[in-house]
């Protein structure tokens, strides 16, 4: 016997309350800064684009899809609509890595997004079922302490002891409203649980249900279910994914930015949105701050400088996009309180110590050398390595 799961533990707006509480804010707003939400959905931070691209999509749609997979890789890349409306960019990079990820959503296979820290994963993946299915908070964290009951469901104790079980007792967990809703879930960090928890996902990925035993009942997938999982290929190799589970997903790997051009306008981008969404005074003179910071975060990721002369060691941080986005916002955040708003070497420097020394042995040598070697000689450097040489003592 099939059972429907009612979404009653999602509010109006469509969104997750884990407290179970009205949330007061659930009303969806335009824009990210015109809401109290420190970190709003990405369904409700991009609702204008969302509702724009759905109105004049007139391309088939998957079942339950909002809007057709060009729609959804336009919204992930950006675009202008035939009516004039911008949509930004939200991921920056090869259109063909997205283009091979909605696909993959639209067939009976999952979609793994693979790659090293800070390369966008939980990001893509949290627009992806924004775009999808109008909700990326069907949600599961993976941890080494992820439970069984995280991924199928699990059960309200009160209930069940006064009544037994029963479908009120049930608990469902995010990938079970997803299924029985035709939903996008998610699940990050999947090679961080235990394997016997991830191979769970098997009969759900394969057999599109998940048996409820101590009922005699199933959950069925209805069209329009899939799932995106993320697994850092740092933290634990892919190879902690069983094969047989392994089978079930296609891997889509997000690769580190192309050029220093591209991953300075990914740093740009974001540090303006979130700046906004801090209130924090826009720093137009901030891009060459930017575009140090980056070309230092490279160049010890690569072990070579730019021009490719000069050899350096790299430390054992990631110094991933990620981080230098980090770095940029404290420095605006510094900027803006103890300077005069303007983005400056000194704003910047101890961030970029604090990512780059991660050993304090080790990496300190290893930033000492490169901040001889390379920043001292460079043209146009010289505030830059004195302010690095003040905080590096
Ligand atoms: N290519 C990119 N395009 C747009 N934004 C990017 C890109 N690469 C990194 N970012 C930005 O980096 C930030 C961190 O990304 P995210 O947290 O998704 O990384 P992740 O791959 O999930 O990392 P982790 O493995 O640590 O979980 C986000 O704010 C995202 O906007
Ligand atoms: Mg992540």
């Amino acid at each position: 016997m099939s059972v429907s799961v009612e979404p009653t533990s999602v509010d109006p707006s469509g969104k997750a309350d884990p407290s179970g509480k009205q949330s007061a804010t659930a009303t969806t707003t335009a824009s990210a800064t015109a809401t109290e939400e420190l970190r709003p959905h990405a369904e409700t931070a991009f609702a204008d684009e969302l509702a724009a691209l759905a109105a004049q999509d007139d391309r088939p749609r998957p079942a339950r899809w909002r809007m057709s997979p060009w729609a959804v890789a336009t919204y992930l890349l950006g675009g202008t609509l035939a009516d004039g409306t911008v949509i930004t960019p939200k991921y920056v990079g090869p259109r063909r890595i997205v283009e091979v990820a909605v696909t993959t959503l639209a067939t009976d296979r999952a979609l793994l997004l693979l790659g090293v820290p800070g390369t966008a994963k939980t990001w893509v993946s949290e627009h992806l079922a924004a775009a999808i299915s109008g909700d990326s908070t069907l949600l599961v964290q993976g941890t080494a302490g992820t439970p069984e009951e995280a991924i199928r469901y699990g059960w309200n104790y009160a209930q069940l002891l006064a009544h037994g079980p029963s479908r009120d007792a049930l608990v469902p967990s995010p990938v079970m409203r997803a299924m029985a809703e035709g939903m996008t879930a998610r699940v990050e960090e999947l090679t961080r649980i235990p394997a016997d928890v991830q191979d769970t996902l098997i009969t759900i990925l394969s057999e599109k249900t998940l048996p409820i035993p101590e009922l005699g009942q199933e959950v069925q997938a209805v069209r329009g279910f899939n799932l995106i999982a993320t697994a850092n290929d740092r933290d634990r190799g892919v190879n902690d994914l069983s094969s047989a589970l392994r089978r079930r997903f296609n891997t889509v790997v997000l690769p580190l930015p192309e050029s220093a051009d591209a991953e300075v306008d990914i740093v740009a981008r974001r540090v303006d949105q979130i700046g906004r969404s801090l209130d924090l005074p826009s720093a137009p003179d901030g891009i060459d701050e930017i575009r140090r910071v980056v070309t230092v975060f490279r160049e010890l990721r690569d072990g070579v400088t730019a021009d490719g002369r000069t050899k350096v060691k790299s430390p054992s941080g990631t110094l991933s996009t990620a981080e230098a986005i980090s770095v940029v916002t404290n420095g605006l955040a510094l900027a803006a309180h103890f300077g005069d708003g303007v983005l400056r070497p000194s704003d910047v420097a101890a961030g970029i110590l604090g990512a780059v020394v991660r050993d304090p042995a080790a990496d300190r040598v290893i930033w000492q050398e490169y901040l001889e070697a390379v920043v001292r000689e460079r043209d146009g450097w010289k505030d830059f390595y004195r302010a690095c040489r003040e905080v590096s003592v």
